[in-house]
């Protein structure tokens, strides 16, 4: 059984909607938390469906003088991305673009693409200099984001850090090109300790076809290497479980 994460927090909705709008509100407050703290706001977007019903609320948050943020100190980056051009269906960027990025006026200079459309090694060591880069990390030190969004796969995998593939073990380095068997395609991902550095990560998990997996990955005594999304456990952040009921029908009370 792993030790119990101190920060962990588990916030259960009624339903996807309720889900959506706690997870804006909170990535509302991280932002003014951050802004406040050290002039700007690093996010790492998830990809998938789940977070694209979130970028749509704070797009339109945006119209809303109470809720609207000052875009010019935050900078958008994504914890994956598939290894296709920006423009594919399958792009995190492009669904990211559609649902927020393209519908609010945030300089450009700010949005930090994966350049997927290379070849999945060359993007990722690209993108982990641009990393070092925006946080400049001391020796030993991660880049430290202020919020990470991620999802869960209905296999426990989370942004591209899917069970038994390289990047689970991988500790030296940000970004990596990860080969994903099943998948029979690379994705490019952060790491795990990239993932752990963060102040505040925040798992969106929807639906009925997640409750299994999320009874394991919560509760269960499974190999964490089976279920990527135990292994994060931010060392120094707050982790936060946005679930609606659907998915945490197979979770005890006490979850
Ligand atoms: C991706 C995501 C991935 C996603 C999960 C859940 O690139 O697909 O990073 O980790 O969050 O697969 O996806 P859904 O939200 O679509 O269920």
């Amino acid at each position: 059984m792993t030790d119990p994460i101190p920060s962990r927090e588990s916030r259960i909705l009624p339903d996807a909607a309720t889900l959506n709008r706690a997870a804006a509100d909170e990535f509302i407050r991280c932002a003014r938390e951050a802004i406040a703290a050290r002039g700007r706001f690093a996010v790492a977007l998830s990809g998938g469906s789940t977070p694209k019903a979130v970028y749509g609320l704070l797009a339109a948050d945006q119209a809303d003088s109470t809720r609207r943020l000052p875009l010019e100190n935050i900078h958008f980056f994504f914890g994956d991305e598939r290894a296709v051009p920006p423009s594919d269906p399958e792009s995190n960027y492009r669904m990211a673009g559609e649902s927020l990025l393209s519908n609010i006026p945030v300089p450009p200079e700010n949005v930090h693409r994966v350049k997927a459309e290379l070849d999945a090694k060359t993007a990722a060591g690209l993108y982990q200099e641009e990393l070092r880069r925006f946080f400049h990390p001391g020796p030993g030190e991660w880049p430290r984001f202020d919020l990470i969004m991620l999802g869960m796969g209905p296999d426990g995998h989370t942004a591209s850090l899917f069970p038994d593939s390289l990047a689970l073990s991988e500790r030296s380095l940000l970004v990596m090109a990860n080969w994903v068997e099943k998948l029979k395609a690379s994705r490019i991902t952060f790491t795990l300790p990239v993932l752990n550095a963060a102040r505040c990560v925040a798992f969106l998990v929807s639906g009925a076809d997640k409750a299994a997996v999320l009874h394991e990955v919560l509760e269960g005594d499974g190999p964490a290497e089976k279920y990527p999304s135990k292994l994060v456990r931010p060392s120094e952040g707050k982790l936060i479980w946005f679930v609606d009921r659907a998915a945490a029908s197979e979770l005890s009370a006490a979850a």
